[in-house]
């Protein structure tokens, strides 16, 4: 594999990061890592969709300037993804002068091509959700399903986006891609939707949404947030409607765009007739992901349960992000819905990292530094079932890795940690040394050795520092391809001494927790 390219949305900055924001960072950069994992390339694009109403009324209220609240909230952003390694390649703002730029271009292409027009209009506008809204899509009370807000109503005179020509190839290219949008159940929800769509408003007037991008040639108009914000996909690695940069061809079309619910409409059905519009190749993937609750709790300022992903990992005292990740990465089935718990959190990380994975390699380097001073003996073998076993779930990782089966993909790697420790059980290496039988000890020692290695590159994407602990202490190269593996990375001689054997990772304290909370 040449190149992968995925990308995130990219998040209003009207407020601070909260959990919900990580789960999707955390998802891509976990399908990032897998894929940097396969292909020579591995591209991971992120940032902040910076104009808008919203960005407006809450900088006013606020007594800033809408660059300031951007500024400043698109740096809480940054800052909350180091902390939990999210290891994106580029950051894009849509505030950023190139973007703006290109996205004039954009538009400007649009209207020469008759693409886009001028059209008078009385709309009901919500802006928590930045674009209008159809009686019929209103609550019985006449307010937005998802803000329950009263839209506004809006008379203005906006450019319009010809939708409708696009409506049929969109069908048509959803009906002959089944994994064009997933999960696939999406797919009925986005065809339903196209069935009565309209020509959509693509500008507003400047008079009531000032913090935006103008039209060029109209300065009366500023261009319409989404068009803006999708634009960022390819403005970011170079598109430039007349020239492309060797960057822009080498990673275009994105291989997926990993987005919430929510917001698939706007990428399955604008962003794709606007790229027909530009005659540019389409994604390859849409992944819409489910939701994040806390305590099964929808979140919302007004209940106070808003979690911030970087309280969990001071509340915990971790030290590195990974448990926090692996918990994400692993919340929920493809496209469904998850939840976030403290109680829970702590009891899968203690169980699976702490008390399975990590306590197999500690104890199995233990044993081989008890029985054979760290050494790999040469007669020592490697035994079938559970080799073929990690081979096996090298494959299957990948598999569900193809249909964006995090969850699943994590599953898989916990069953082969909890083959190899069936396998220490049943074979007791304790009572083959203890009988002399130190060949046969030594084998399981071996084996279980080498099939850590594979966990390690595995447990990567969603751990990268405890991978790290885990492959330096089996002096196994983290950097090895997938496809590279081979289940003979442990060589005779050598391999650790007591001193060199740390814990990877030490269970979670439910004290620190109810510190933090405090
Ligand atoms: N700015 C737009 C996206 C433009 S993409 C070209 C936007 N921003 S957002 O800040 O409201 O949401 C950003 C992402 O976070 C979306 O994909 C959204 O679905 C996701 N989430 C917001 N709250 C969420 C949860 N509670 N759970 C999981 N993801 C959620 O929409």
């Amino acid at each position: 594999m040449e190149k992968y390219y995925c990308t995130t949305a990219i998040d209003y900055v009207n407020g601070a990061p909260h959990i919900g924001h990580a789960y999707e960072k955390i998802l891509t950069d976990v399908i990032n890592r897998h894929y940097s994992q396969r292909a020579d390339i591995a591209f991971m694009l992120t940032g902040t969709d910076e104009h808008g109403i919203k960005i407006q009324k809450t900088s006013a209220s606020n007594g800033m300037t809408p660059k300031e609240l951007c500024d400043t909230n698109a740096q809480k952003f940054k800052d909350a993804w180091k902390a939990l390694g999210i290891d994106y390649t580029r950051f894009i703002r849509t505030t950023d002068e190139n973007h703006e730029r290109v996205v004039q271009k954009i538009f400007k292409k649009l209207v020469e091509k008759g693409d886009i027009y001028k059209h008078s209009y009385t709309g009901l506008y919500c802006s928590g959700c930045e674009c209008f809204l159809n009686e019929k899509d209103l609550t019985e009370d006449g307010l937005c399903p998802d803000h329950m807000k009263k839209p506004e109503l809006v008379e203005e005179e906006n450019y319009f986006f010809k939708l409708t020509k696009y409506k049929d190839a969109i069908i048509k290219h959803i009906k002959t891609n089944p994994d064009f949008i997933v999960p696939s159940f999406r797919a009925n929800e986005v065809i339903n939707q196209l069935e009565d769509i309209q020509d959509i408003s693509v500008s507003r007037a400047k008079s009531n949404v000032s913090w935006g991008i103008d039209v060029l040639d109209d300065p009366e108009q500023v261009i319409y947030v989404w068009i803006d914000a999708l634009s960022n996909y390819i403005t970011a690695i170079g598109y430039d409607v007349d020239s492309q940069t060797d960057e822009f061809k080498k990673l275009w079309p994105v291989d997926v765009h990993v987005i919430g619910k929510d917001i698939l409409k706007f990428h399955s059905i604008y962003w794709i007739a606007i790229l027909m519009a530009l005659e540019l190749p389409l994604p390859k993937h849409i992944f819409a992901h489910g939701w994040i609750t806390i305590d099964e709790t929808k979140m919302s300022k007004s209940l106070g349960n808003v979690v911030s992903p970087t309280s969990v990992l001071e509340s915990f005292n971790l030290e590195y992000p990974d448990a926090f990740r692996y918990y994400m990465a692993s919340a929920a089935p493809c496209g469904k819905d998850g939840n976030y718990s403290d109680d829970d959190f702590k009891e899968k990380v203690n169980a699976h990292l702490a008390n399975s994975m990590g306590n197999l390699l500690n104890r199995t380097l233990s044993m081989l530094v008890k029985y054979f001073d760290g050494e790999i003996k040469s007669e020592f073998k490697k035994v079938s079932p559970l080799y073929d076993k990690s081979l096996e779930t090298v494959k299957a990782v990948k598999h569900h890795f193809d249909y964006f089966e995090i969850q699943e993909a994590a599953q898989k790697i916990m069953e082969l940690v909890d083959a190899a420790n069936k396998y220490v059980t049943d074979s007791a290496p304790w009572t083959l040394a203890k009988e002399g039988k130190m060949e046969e000890c030594g084998t399981v020692l071996n084996t279980v050795l080498e099939v850590m290695c594979v966990i390690s590159s595995l447990i990567y994407p969603y751990c990268p520092n405890i991978a790290r602990l885990m492959s330096d202490q089996l002096s196994y190269d983290i950097n090895t391809k997938l496809d590279n593996i081979t289940c003979n990375n442990i060589k005779p001689g050598k391999l650790i001494s007591k001193d060199e054997i740390k814990p990877v990772f030490l269970r979670v304290d439910s004290e620190f927790a109810d510190k933090g909370k405090k």
